[in-house]
């Protein structure tokens, strides 16, 4: 079997509207910050300049989670900006994210925030969120959501498991922890300088839960257990096993208010407020409603290909990178059929606030 080229840093959800068509956890999870979203951009003071109201969207993926949270601000911010200040909405993933279907969604999906507005004009950013993407002080509200536990790059390989976050290799962890350290600064450096004076960041990541717990086990457990079948079968190399990585890491509230200070600031940003909780579970609701072991397996199977197996299926060619694909939710499936059960699965929902003077 042959190596395909090797990626040194996180890979966009799977192409032609599969992340869009799978990712019921993370939308179900967006969904659920709607009215903290809601009450958040209500604080945005405006002024009457006659500049477009910047909306900020990292991280957006094929934008299925973007369009209720971004119709959600416009609806706040119209009232009182006025029906003809234009509204702009950037949409900002890495260059390679499938930028085609989220502006098909945009047209074409029901919900999408360009019915019944006007003046409202999207746009989009194919650039990593941990560069500068816009103007100094032009973003009146900043939205993530379930991206920025994705880090910048590898830094190194991760030969016990899939995901960095779940290593037990104590120089590996470290490495990754101080990785994900200085990307979640460089994250909010940059957004400092993008945000204008009042303006709002609300980000909702993946985090550990206070007591420590990473969560994820269920999910964990299996797509090691497939993995660990799949090289042993010789679909993958142990090679190639070896290559394969998430570079995810789940942060602590400590870690994620560490770049804030004793004052809790940093630079000119603020924190307003900070929660971890527990996200919900729309596969494990859909099983109680259903019994239906089978359609759970085949939600969370395809739910991990979206989202994981580009990053890992980086490691291999075109040909192999597909049938990898297929075998890996197929195995996944009957895994998660056999027995049931809910994810628990913690998220940080983190407002930033630029200070007005
Ligand atoms: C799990 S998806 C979340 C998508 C969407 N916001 C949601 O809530 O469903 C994570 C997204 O973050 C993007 N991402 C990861 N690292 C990034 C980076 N450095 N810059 C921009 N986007 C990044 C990925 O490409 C992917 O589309």
């Amino acid at each position: 079997v042959s190596n395909g080229q090797w990626t040194s840093r996180a890979v966009p959800m799977e192409g032609d509207g599969a992340y869009n068509r799978g990712a019921m956890v993370q939308a179900a999870h967006s969904g659920s910050i709607i009215p903290l979203l809601e009450a958040t951009t209500r604080r945005i003071p405006l002024d009457n300049l006659d500049v477009p109201l910047v909306l900020a969207d990292y991280g957006c993926a094929q934008g299925a989670s973007s369009l209720e949270p971004m119709r959600t601000a416009i609806a706040v911010l119209r009232d009182p900006a006025g029906p003809d200040r234009p509204i702009c909405v950037v949409h900002n993933d890495q260059p390679d994210n499938d930028f085609a279907s989220l502006f098909r969604l945009l047209e074409e999906d029901p919900n999408s925030y360009l019915r019944n507005n006007v003046n409202v004009f999207p746009s989009a950013v194919g650039r990593s969120f941990y560069h500068r993407l816009l103007p100094s002080s032009s973003v009146a509200l900043g939205w993530s959501s379930n991206a920025v536990h994705w880090l910048s790059r590898v830094p190194v390989s991760v030969t016990d498991t899939w995901n960095a976050g779940w290593t037990n290799i104590p120089d590996v962890r470290a490495t990754y922890v101080r990785q994900s350290d200085e990307d979640w600064r460089e994250f909010l450096r940059h957004r400092g300088e993008e945000l204008r004076r009042g303006g709002r960041l609300l980000v909702s990541m993946g985090a550990t839960a206070d007591n420590g717990a990473l969560g994820w086990d269920v999910v964990a457990r299996h797509m090691h257990a497939e993995l660990t079948a799949m090289s042993m079968n010789h679909i993958i190399s142990l090679d190639e096993y070896a290559q394969m990585v998430v570079p995810t890491v789940l942060r602590s509230r400590e870690a994620l208010l560490a770049p804030f200070g004793a004052d809790g600031r940093f630079g000119e940003l603020a924190v307003e407020h900070l929660d971890i909780v527990l996200a919900p579970d729309p596969i494990w609701e859909e099983f109680l409603r259903s019994g239906d072991a089978t359609a759970y397996g085949r939600r969370w199977a395809t739910a991990c290909r979206v989202t994981f197996a580009p990053s890992l299926a980086a490691a291999l060619m075109g040909e192999q990178r597909v049938a990898f694909l297929n075998q890996l939710e197929e195995g996944l499936a009957e895994r998660f059929a056999t027995e049931p059960e809910p994810v628990a699965m913690w998220f940080a929902r983190i407002i930033i606030a630029r200070l007005e003077s």
